[in-house]
């Protein structure tokens, strides 16, 4: 089902609950049972208001972490110029930020068609006449902005660095690493698109594009959506960060040593591929235990619905447990990891074909904290027990530090100049 026909069904079905008269729906789609049938089915978060936005400036914290996750996102990181010095990076931000807040209105950010026309066009214009469709644009610093060459090494926190080498990491340098970030959101995957094309655009006398990943349907969810599936098929997002007591005590940064990134976080990405030839062939009683969950409710092994809390002490009649404890959820779940939770922001990718002619896919997984620490412990134990690890190889890395959202008038990440 294309994004437009989602989007159409999520409107007419909420027109249907306005009261709208079923026959005049029936006449305009064409009618048939599947409509009968959205006109007795509770409105579900599967609708989406293209029209919506939000605003990129006085939010305390960068959209795109806590904002409910849209379904696309377009994940690019970049490397500075060799030229690129500190006012070119500040006036870098300053543009980027200015060009963010139109780009979340759903406004192109200059001119599509100048009235000259020996000019080129200042937006590249493929997102003119789209609605902002919940854009979010996040941007990250990475640890190579405290090195020496813009003189802000006292400036960098002391929690922050390049990530060290992981258990379970096969990455690949052209996948790997980067100075800057930039995550782009959205219902649309044209307007994610857009927005980073032309921020690249913006930017490229001082970074250049170094790796990206075309991210579809969302595998977290937000508070009132309904969970989604990895391309593993399990839904994804079930346990995650979604109370603000959480947000403030896991991912937010507070009292840190840096006031510049006070509200902020660090941003963790990871591109992970998943062998889905053999994870297809596998037996689903296989894929559960992996997993540690049911596959169509998404319930722990040990419940029967999928927000039942997983009983980890709990043993099978044969004296075994009944969630193994090298599963996926066993391993990263925070009863058995000190209490530490990360809020996961992950979307599906697709690269179509490798050159063997496999599926190339997998998860484009983010990870939000306010220690880079907690992501790394947690992946260390994936890393080194996970029963998922025979299905899956990690092959792009980078961490970044996010800023807080600037106020009108400022730009990200100010405070560091
Ligand atoms: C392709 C790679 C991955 C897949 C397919 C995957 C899939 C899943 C699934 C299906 C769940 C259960 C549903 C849920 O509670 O959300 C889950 C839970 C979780 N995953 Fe992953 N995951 C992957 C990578 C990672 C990585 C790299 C980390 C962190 C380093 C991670 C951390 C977690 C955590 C913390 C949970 C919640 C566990 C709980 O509290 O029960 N996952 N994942």
């Amino acid at each position: 089902m294309s994004e437009s026909e989602i989007s159409r069904r999520g409107v007419l079905s909420s027109a249907l609950w306005a009261g709208i008269g079923g026959v005049a729906v029936g006449a305009a789609t064409g009618g048939g049972a599947a409509w009968a049938m959205a006109a007795s089915t509770p409105p579900s978060d599967d609708q989406i208001d293209l029209s919506r936005s939000y605003p990129f400036y006085g939010q305390n914290h960068q959209g795109g972490v806590a904002t409910e996750p849209q379904r696309n996102a377009v994940y690019m990181t970049f490397r500075f110029a060799d030229s690129a010095d500190r006012h070119a990076l500040q006036s870098l931000l300053a543009r980027w930020s200015a060009a963010a807040a139109v780009l979340q209105q759903g406004k192109p950010i200059g001119s599509v068609q100048p009235g000259v026309e020996v000019q080129p066009p200042t937006d590249t214009g493929e997102a003119f006449g789209l609605s902002p469709a919940s854009l979010t644009i996040t941007v990250g610093l990475g640890p190579s902005v405290f090195g020496p060459r813009f003189g802000l090494a006292s400036k960098k926190p002391a929690l922050f660095s390049e990530l060290p080498t992981l258990n379970g990491d096969f990455l690949d340098p052209r996948l790997t690493g980067g100075d800057l970030s930039v995550q782009a959101c959205a219902d649309d995957p044209q307007v994610c698109y857009h927005a980073v094309r032309n921020l690249a655009r913006l930017g490229r006398s001082i970074v250049s594009p170094h790796w990206a990943v075309l991210g579809f349907g969302r595998a977290s969810a937000g508070p009132g959506q309904s969970t989604p599936r990895n391309l593993l098929g399990f839904k994804d997002g079930t346990r995650n960060i979604s109370s603000p007591a959480d947000y403030d005590r896991f991912v937010w940064i507070k009292g840190g040593d840096q006031p510049w990134l006070e509200g902020g976080t660090y941003q963790v990405a990871r591109k992970i591929r998943q062998l889905l030839e053999t994870w297809d062939s596998d037996r689903v009683g296989n894929q559960q235990q992996i997993i540690g969950r049911h596959k169509e409710s998404g319930a722990p092994l040990t419940g029967s619905a999928e927000f039942d809390t997983p009983d980890f002490g709990a043993k099978s009649g044969a004296g075994d447990p009944v969630i193994d404890p090298l599963s996926h959820v066993a391993l990263a779940a925070h009863e058995n990891n000190g209490g530490i939770m990360i809020r996961r922001r992950s979307y599906n990718y697709t690269d179509g074909l490798d050159p063997t002619g496999q599926l190339n896919a997998g998860l484009l997984f983010i990870s939000y904290q306010n220690d880079p620490r907690h992501f790394i412990d947690i992946q260390n134990r994936l890393g080194a027990h996970d029963l998922l690890n025979e299905y899956i190889r990690h092959i792009g890395s980078a961490i970044f530090a996010v800023p807080p959202a600037p106020e009108e008038g400022h730009y990200l990440a100010q405070g560091l100049f």
